[in-house]
């Protein structure tokens, strides 16, 4: 296989994260591009290059001067959330594929430019979306496409992780703080809805439909504020953002965004069927027929039965992946591995010059949550139709080309 060149647009610490799981790919792609409208980024990034002993890339302070690099054959975009969609577009008008990192959109419409763009050019675009590659994701897309769910009924996802630090980082311009301060919303979809939304097959058999959301008060942020002293700031995002998505094939995903609160991680994921049920954070799945359920008797002596969850871990040996039989043993890069899973997932949808199994109907219909979400918000949780961004395809989309990195069936 030709080795793919890439260029990195975006030099933030995710950056060097990704740069990390790409050098342990060792020799299936070379960075010959990078690109920060921060010379300091680019000084400090281009160092790494130093200490892994690779070549140094080419820098650019203009990303459309990357794209006229001839030595690029796709790029990578981890720039701040509202310029992943307008680099994506300007690299596909260039021919060049495009993955963007996770985030949500500021509107509707620069998502129909995303779609459009890819439709026209040819290439596409797909976003890291890391977390669609984790273990327990993937064995339980595994378990529902094997039967073991029956027919899928109701879904949670979420993205619940304690950053209050962002109510006294607003001075530091880092944008991310800047969307919580100003905005009020489902802002950071992907991590939890991107797994669910391929489980569901949305955008091939099922679409979501509509969504309505609610907002708690907003305490969290102001209170770390006022611990540094930070007395004159007050944050619009709420403390915890309860989103609900109808699907046209009947189930109802439950979201919910939490970022300002003390609280363990999670992503909150629940996908229960008629037949079984994995809950995140019980570290449990439950199936009919697998998982223990003993009939007891109670104090008046009639019967009753309980069901016990089966841990996660117990279920792997027989119901991982084949992606992650192949990988658990030699698992490398960020995040538990699932970063360089879905860097590879690009790479070889570059290298085949395909549909990468994230692609832009895909995005748009994860992205549009954040800013659809605002609005239900803003008119008091009233429910707003969700666009299909397929224009219908999704009834009948045509068949993938089978991949072992394919989201949507196991192979
Ligand atoms: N998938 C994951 O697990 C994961 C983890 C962390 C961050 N992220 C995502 O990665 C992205 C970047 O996060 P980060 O923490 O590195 O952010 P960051 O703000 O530290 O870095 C972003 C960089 O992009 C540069 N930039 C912004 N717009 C640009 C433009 N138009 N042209 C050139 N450079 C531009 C900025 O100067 C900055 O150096 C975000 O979307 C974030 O949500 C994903």
């Amino acid at each position: 296989m030709k080795q793919v060149k890439i260029g990195i647009i975006g030099l933030g610490g995710r950056a060097e994260t990704l740069l990390a799981s790409i050098v342990a790919l060792s020799g299936e792609v070379v960075v010959t591009a990078a690109c920060d409208f921060s010379q300091q980024k680019i000084d400090h990034f281009l160092g790494l290059f130093d200490k892994y002993k690779i070549k140094r890339p080419k820098a650019y302070l203009r990303h459309l001067d990357l794209l006229d690099d001839k030595n690029v054959d796709a790029v990578i975009v981890p720039t701040s959330w509202n310029s992943h969609i307008q680099i994506a577009c300007d690299a596909m008008k260039k021919g060049k594929y495009a993955a963007i990192e996770v985030g949500g959109a500021a509107s509707c419409d620069e998502l129909w430019q995303l779609v459009h763009a890819a439709e026209s050019t040819g290439v596409s675009c797909m976003m890291l979306e890391n977390c669609c590659y984790g273990r327990n994701e993937l064995m339980v897309m595994n378990m529902v496409r094997k039967g073991l769910f029956g027919e899928l009924i109701y879904c949670e996802c979420g993205y619940e992780h304690d950053l209050s630090e962002m109510g006294y980082r607003t001075d530091s311009r880092q944008e991310r703080a800047l969307h919580n301060l100003h905005r009020n919303g489902e802002l950071y979809p992907t991590h939890g809805l991107g797994p669910i939304a391929k489980i569901l097959k949305i955008n091939r058999g099922n679409r979501f439909l509509t969504l309505t959301s609610t907002a708690t008060k907003s305490c969290g942020f102001d209170l770390a504020a006022r611990k540094k002293g930070i007395n004159n700031v007050h944050f619009n995002e709420a403390d915890i953002v309860v989103t609900n998505i109808k699907c046209a094939n009947g189930e109802v995903i439950t979201m919910t965004h939490g970022v300002s609160l003390p609280r363990p991680y999670s992503r909150d994921c629940r996908v229960q069927g008629t037949q079984g049920i994995w809950l995140e954070n019980s570290n449990g799945i439950y199936i009919e027929g697998i998982s223990p359920r003993y009939c007891k008797l109670d104090v008046a002596g009639n019967p009753y039965s309980t069901h016990e969850w089966t841990p996660v871990k117990d279920l792997y040996e027989r119901f991982d992946h084949p992606i992650w039989q192949a990988y658990r043993n030699n698992v490398v890069g960020g995040h538990g591995g699932m970063d360089s899973l879905a860097l590879r997932a690009f790479f070889d949808a570059v290298q085949k010059r395909t549909t990468p199994p994230i692609d832009v109907y895909d995005v748009a219909a994860w992205m549009c949550i954040t800013c659809l979400s605002e609005q239900s918000i803003a008119m008091g949780g009233l429910p707003v139709p969700i666009p299909d961004f397929t224009n219908g395809k999704w009834v009948c989309r045509e068949e993938e080309l089978p991949s072992k990195w394919s989201l949507n069936e196991v192979y």
